[in-house]
């Protein structure tokens, strides 16, 4: 045995200066797994299992490993399962977005320095899919992208329940009054029952949606619920693909393009999908070069109407997306204002794959291009001298009678003090005001959270408050709603207008002219500007690589260092 195999075990053989022993040590090392010889000669597809005692929505990863190893074992390919960093929403501290790009850069290693032919990615929470897909692209290993699927709704006392729309609508109830201790304790446990991922359009749906129309997987398997058997099928499907793309390969890098990433924006639009998807997209498409430009997503968003009525902005829940036609039914109804020779991991054309589906959709869920949801996208981007380089307000999930809004702003200085203020029965705040959070951003410890959701303060909340104009340069949840523009940036710490703002200016909000201004005159802001104090850098680890390295939202909050060389 001297010579080295195209693939398998033999893939990036470590050479130091004896390739066909290193190969030789390697093999017989796999051999005291159990392998026969037969098998380790095999081409090898790597599976990213990401289980977790820690990750409630990967819970089902265990069975969907081992249907994706039938899958490669039946297409006479190695299956070889590998543990990486998993990430669960609510888990984990400060956010998990803090931590994405750390999941992103661990799966690229793997994929990169493990031998490997093709890769299974199996994740489901919300930044997992981003966190694979980054990785996948600058690892440009030919990989299928396996989502765990979507929670089911749990029937209680006549109505449904899902994460996590109906846990903030219940903690508002609660917050109100209106909702007692003993009954939000009881619906505790009602609001995510099955295994899977948060049951309505979240970042998690929607970032599966986009996967699915970026190419990395079939368009159904974005929303298949995860304790149906076909998700299990759809697990040995993707074995089966993986394999399949050893012969006949579709890199990450033919998938992610400027035409299939548009592609992805039209589709977040017509879902009223999480606000958290565009960071992810502009990661994703930023590892392969492409970028997503806020003004064109604004342009897109005037001519792509919303047509899914999920919650949070809607009625359905996931699993009747899924029944109601799918992803299929979504793009059949988008046809003309999509690139249709975008192509997935079988080669197909996007036209190919929606003439393939059936031709089945309900129209309560998934609407008719005359009877939208809305007219127009779910997401507009502003731009003004608050946000010079932009910010986004979802415009599906706020009031329309906010959107023209000149007020006073009352502001917090970070998360602390939003905590120790916001619910004080003497803060000095009145329904018309503007709420500003600021040093929440990508470079700040508390890494971007999803804090953006500034919670109506008690005292006017108690009163029926239901929603006020909020802005910050975090992020919200896929599954939260109001009028909450978020991503400004430049971010507070990184010295952007945002830094600037005090208690008592004046702010325009106008989304008729995608407007985000700062009414205070420049002699006053130089004076703020002069006085403004940079952010201390953490001292050690991960935190200070984030500090050093992170970008702002508009280009996904990634690590410079990990974008395309050149850049
Ligand atoms: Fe995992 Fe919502 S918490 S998808
Ligand atoms: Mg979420």
């Amino acid at each position: 045995m001297t010579t080295k195999p195209p693939h398998g075990l033999g893939r990036n053989a470590a050479n130091y200066g004896d390739r066909d022993f290193a190969l030789y040590l390697r093999r017989s090392f796999a051999a005291s797994m159990g392998y026969s010889r037969t098998m380790l000669e095999k081409p090898v597809v790597g599976i990213a299992d990401t289980a977790s005692d820690y990750n409630n929505c990967h819970r089902s990863v265990p069975e969907l490993v081992e249907a994706v190893k039938r899958g490669v074992l039946a297409a006479g390919a190695l299956p070889l399962a590998f543990p990486t960093v998993s990430l669960c929403e609510p888990s984990l501290t400060p956010t998990s977005m803090h931590y994405r790009n750390l999941m992103a850069l661990d799966t690229e290693a793997m994929l990169s320095a493990q031998p490997m032919d093709a890769a299974v990615l199996i994740g489901g929470c919300d930044k997992t899919v981003p966190a694979q897909l980054m990785a996948a692209a600058s690892a440009d290993v030919p990989s299928v992208m396996l989502v765990t699927g979507p929670m089911l709704a749990q029937r209680f006392e006549g109505e449904r329940l899902a994460a996590c729309t109906d846990c903030r609508r219940y903690w508002a109830r609660y917050r109100a009054g209106d909702v007692t201790r003993e009954r939000i304790g009881e619906i505790e446990g009602k609001l995510a029952t099955t295994s899977g991922t948060c049951g309505v359009m979240g970042t998690a749906s929607t970032m599966a949606c986009i996967a699915a129309t970026l190419g990395f997987m079939p368009l159904m398997a974005a929303s298949a619920p995860a304790v149906h058997s076909d998700r299990l099928r759809m697990a040995e499907e993707a074995g089966a693909l993986a394999v399949r793309l050893i012969t006949h390969p579709v890199k990450p890098s033919q998938l992610i393009t400027g035409k299939s990433v548009e592609n992805a924006l039209r589709v977040l639009l017509a879902l009223g999908g999480s606000t958290n998807a565009l960071v992810h997209l502009a990661a994703i498409a930023g590892r392969a070069g492409v970028k997503v430009d806020l003004k064109r997503l604004d342009a897109l968003s005037e001519e792509t109407p919303v047509l899914v009525d999920l919650k949070p902005t809607g009625e359905g829940y996931m699993e009747d997306f899924h029944a109601a036609g799918g992803m299929v039914a979504l793009l059949r109804e988008l046809r003309d204002l999509l690139h249709l020779d975008t192509i997935d991991l079988y080669g197909q054309t996007l036209a190919e794959q929606i003439d393939a589906g059936t031709p089945f959709v309900d129209r309560t869920y998934i609407r008719a291009r005359n009877a939208p949801v809305s007219p127009v996208g779910g997401l507009v981007s502003l731009f003004g001298s608050l946000a010079p380089d932009g910010a986004i307000l979802k415009r599906s999930a706020a009031t329309p009678a906010l959107f023209e809004t000149e007020a006073r702003c009352l502001v917090f200085d970070g998360l602390e003090d939003l905590a120790n203020r916001i619910d004080d029965e003497t803060l000095d705040v009145t329904p018309q005001d503007i709420l500003i959070l600021k040093n929440a951003g990508p470079l700040t410890p508390a890494g971007m959270p999803e804090a953006g959701y500034l919670p109506i303060p008690k005292k006017l909340a108690r009163h029926g408050v239901k929603d006020m104009v909020r802005m910050s340069d975090c992020r919200m949840s896929g599954t939260a709603f109001g009028t909450i523009v978020l991503h400004i940036a430049p971010e507070a710490a990184a010295g952007g207008p945002l830094a600037l703002v005090e208690t008592g200016d004046r702010v325009r909000l106008s989304v008729k002219e995608r407007r985000l201004d700062l009414l205070v005159e420049e002699a006053e802001l130089a004076r703020r500007r002069a006085a403004w104090q940079p952010p201390q850098k953490p001292k050690r680890g991960w935190d200070k690589l984030m500090f050093e390295q992170v970008l702002q939202a508009p280009e996904g909050a990634d690590l410079a260092f990990l974008r395309p060389e050149g850049e």
